[in-house]
């Protein structure tokens, strides 16, 4: 029997190499202030504790970005080509794009993450529900760079996408873990693999705003003590990657907005004078002293829009709930 049903392609162009990511934490230990990034808040239990986040009753960005979709996305598919290809950067469990399926009607789905691996079950699930969609999961670290490798061209070409218009989808505001020079950099990168595949292309991108301090606080300081937790948990991914001996409950969660950035920032600090040792390294911390694990950058519509086009984008529309708490924005890449 003739049939179109077509399976996921599986591509994984960068692998995170250990002994880099040895380097960059002792680096960022040895620093002062210490940092740490905010990837490595997104281990197997990190990523279960923010998952938990989003449904917290003080973390409105998930929900109200999930109903400003419901309630336009038809009008965000009418600003954007139909029939291109979405492109999902850190796609997860792939249910934020689908959702947008039945209105954007892409002719094809690529979904990045980090690991490739994240990416199998949820592709696999979803190319069932659509079976003739030309769906790829592609495992890469797009925060250092954008570009598809060879490997990735070739399947789209092999899929026959190579010249259809592409969406590039960017939700959640994850957008807000990038200094506005970083952001800028990203934007651009997305402006030119939007125009890579020829007129037509566009970005759907969610961004948190700027809001009273009284909300954003709480947003990242819940009651419940989740976010605590998830802050906290980057200490044992820590240990892990590096083989430190970091004593979790020795250090306080903190969270604030720094209005000077426009930035919510996340910090450990240090409950009393600890060493924290590593094979090959040590860091004394003094009693109060923290170690910087998140920026989460709020920004005005304005300043997002004038972003966008110092980007190279244009035709830049803006959706909103009541509040104007969350925006999302859909571009066009000429
Ligand atoms: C996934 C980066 C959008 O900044 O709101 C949630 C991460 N940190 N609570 C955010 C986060 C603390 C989240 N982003």
């Amino acid at each position: 029997m003739y049939t179109t049903d077509q399976r996921p392609h599986f591509v994984q162009t960068h692998l995170t190499d250990p002994g880099a990511v040895r380097a960059e934490l002792q680096a960022g230990l040895l620093a002062t202030p210490a940092q740490i990034a905010p990837k490595f808040l997104y281990d197997a239990l990190g990523s279960r504790l923010f998952d938990a986040i989003t449904e917290l009753p003080e973390y409105y960005p998930t929900r109200t970005e999930a109903a400003i979709f419901a309630q336009h996305g038809a009008a965000m598919a009418r600003h954007l080509s139909a029939g291109s290809v979405l492109i999902d950067l850190g796609a997860g469990s792939c249910a934020k794009a689908a959702r947008l399926f039945p209105v954007l009607h892409p002719a094809g789905y690529v979904a990045v993450d980090i690991s490739v691996d994240y990416l199998r079950d949820a592709l696999g699930a979803l190319q069932q529900r659509h079976p003739s969609l030309s769906m790829l999961g592609l495992g890469m670290d797009f925060s250092a760079s954008l570009a598809m490798d060879s490997a990735a061209a070739d399947l789209l070409h092999t899929h026959d996408l190579q010249a259809a218009p592409r969406t590039v989808f960017y939700p959640g505001s994850s957008i807000g873990n990038f200094d506005p020079a970083q952001a800028l950099i990203l934007l651009r990168q997305a402006h030119a693999l939007c125009r890579e595949g020829g007129p037509g292309g566009g970005l759907l991108i969610g961004v948190d705003l700027v809001k009273p301090i009284s909300v954003l606080e709480p947003a990242y300081d819940d009651a419940l003590g989740v976010t605590a937790a998830f802050n906290r948990n980057l200490l044992l991914n820590v240990n892990r990657w590096l083989g430190s001996d970091f004593a979790p409950a020795q250090w306080k969660h903190k969270a604030f907005f720094n209005s000077d950035d426009s930035r919510i920032e996340m910090h450990l600090q240090a409950l009393g004078v600890q060493t924290v040792r590593w094979p090959g390294g040590e860091r004394r911390f003094a009693a109060g002293e923290s170690l910087h694990t998140e920026n989460s950058y709020k920004w005005t519509p304005v300043a997002f829009e004038a972003l966008l086009h110092e980007a190279g984008f244009g035709s830049v529309r803006r959706w909103s709930d009541e509040r104007e708490w969350f925006g999302v924005f859909a571009a066009l890449a000429s």
